[in-house]
C-alpha cells in the first residue's frame, strides 16, 4: 500500500499574518521553480491560528497544493472555553490536519494522554486528520529506553477510534526537538516500527498499512534523506528549519 510521504512544518509561535502571507508565496515559488510534484511529496504547514485565514485566502485563490492545520485543537466544540479553538472553525477554515500532543503542550500546558485523545477524537470529529505527536524525555530514555513511553502515549491517544481512522503519528524525542541532536535514522525506524504495530493492534492491519509515522526533532535539509530511507518513517515534522524557505524547500526535495 502506498503511503504518500508527508513534510509538515510546525511554525510554533513565529510569523504573524503578514509574514505568513509573504512565506506561503515564496514557499510556493520556490517549489513551483524545482518542479517539485506534490503527488510524491506532500507538504503541510502549521502556522499560528491569527494566521490560517490568511494562509487559506492565498492557497484557495492561487490553488496552491499546500495542505495546512492548526497546532492545537480544543477537545469542545464550543462553549465557555476561553482561548480555546474548536476543531468546527479549523474545519471551517479548510484545514486538513490539526496537531494533537506536541511535546510543548503536553509539558508546558500539562495536556495528558486523556486530553490528547479527547483533542484526537474532537479533531476526526470535525474532519480534521490529527498528527499525533509522541515521544520520550531524555529522562524517559534513560530509564524505559527509547519505544516505551510513545508506544504508551500513542495506545491512550488511539483508544475508542474506528478500525479504518485516519491518523498520522509523528514520533518527536523531546530531546531531539530543538536542540541540533537528532535521532538516529535507526532510531527512528525502530520506534517507528513500534508505533506502527500499536496502530494495527488497536485499530486495524489496513490502518496499520495507511497510516505515515513521521519523525520529528532537528529534521535539517542534511539528514531529511537518511529518515526517509526508513521503512517505517513516511515524512517528518519540521520545527526550526520549516521557518527557512530555503531549507524547508530543500527538505521536501529530499529525494
Ligand atoms: O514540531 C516540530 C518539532 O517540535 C521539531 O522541532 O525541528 O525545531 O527540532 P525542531
Amino acid at each position: 500500500l502506498k503511503r504518500t510521504p508527508l513534510i509538515a512544518g510546525n511554525w510554533k509561535m513565529n510569523l504573524d499574518h503578514l509574514q505568513a502571507i509573504a512565506f506561503v508565496q515564496k514557499l510556493a515559488w520556490s517549489l513551483s521553480d524545482a518542479k517539485h510534484d506534490f503527488s510524491t511529496v506532500e507538504v503541510a504547514i502549521f502556522p499560528p491560528f491569527t494566521d490560517l485565514r490568511s494562509v487559506q485566502t492565498l492557497v484557495s485563490a492561487d490553488k496552491l497544493e499546500i495542505a495546512y492545520g492548526g497546532q492545537d485543537v480544543s477537545a469542545h466544540d464550543s462553549g465557555a472555553y476561553t482561548g480555546e479553538i474548536s476543531g468546527q472553525f479549523l474545519s471551517q477554515l479548510d484545514c486538513g490536519y490539526v496537531i494533537v500532543g506536541h511535546s510543548e503542550r503536553r509539558t508546558l500546558h500539562g495536556e495528558t494522554d486523556e486530553d490528547v485523545a479527547a483533542k484526537v477524537k474532537a479533531a476526526i470529529k470535525h474532519g480534521l486528520v490529527p498528527i499525533i505527536c509522541v515521544g520520550e524525555t531524555a529522562d524517559d530514555l534513560e530509564k524505559h529506553g527509547q519505544s516505551a513511553v510513545p508506544v504508551a502515549q500513542l495506545k491512550v491517544a488511539l483508544e475508542g477510534l474506528k478500525a479504518d481512522a485516519d491518523v498520522v503519528v509523528a514520533y518527536e524525542p523531546v530531546w531531539a526537538i530543538g536542540s541540533g541532536q537528532a535521532a538516529t535514522p535507526e532510531q527512528a525506524e525502530t520506534v517507528g516500527a513500534a508505533l506502527r504495530a500499536v496502530v494495527a493492534e488497536s485499530l486495524s492491519a489496513d490502518a496499520a498499512a495507511a497510516t505515515r509515522i513521521l519523525y520529528g526533532g532537528s529534521v535539517n535539509s542534511g539528514n531529511i534523506a537518511g529518515f526517509m530511507r526508513e521503512p517505517n518513517v513516511d515524512g517528518a515534522l519540521v520545527g526550526g528549519a520549516s521557518l527557512d524557505i530555503a531549507e524547508f524547500a530543500a527538505i521536501v526535495r529530499y529525494q
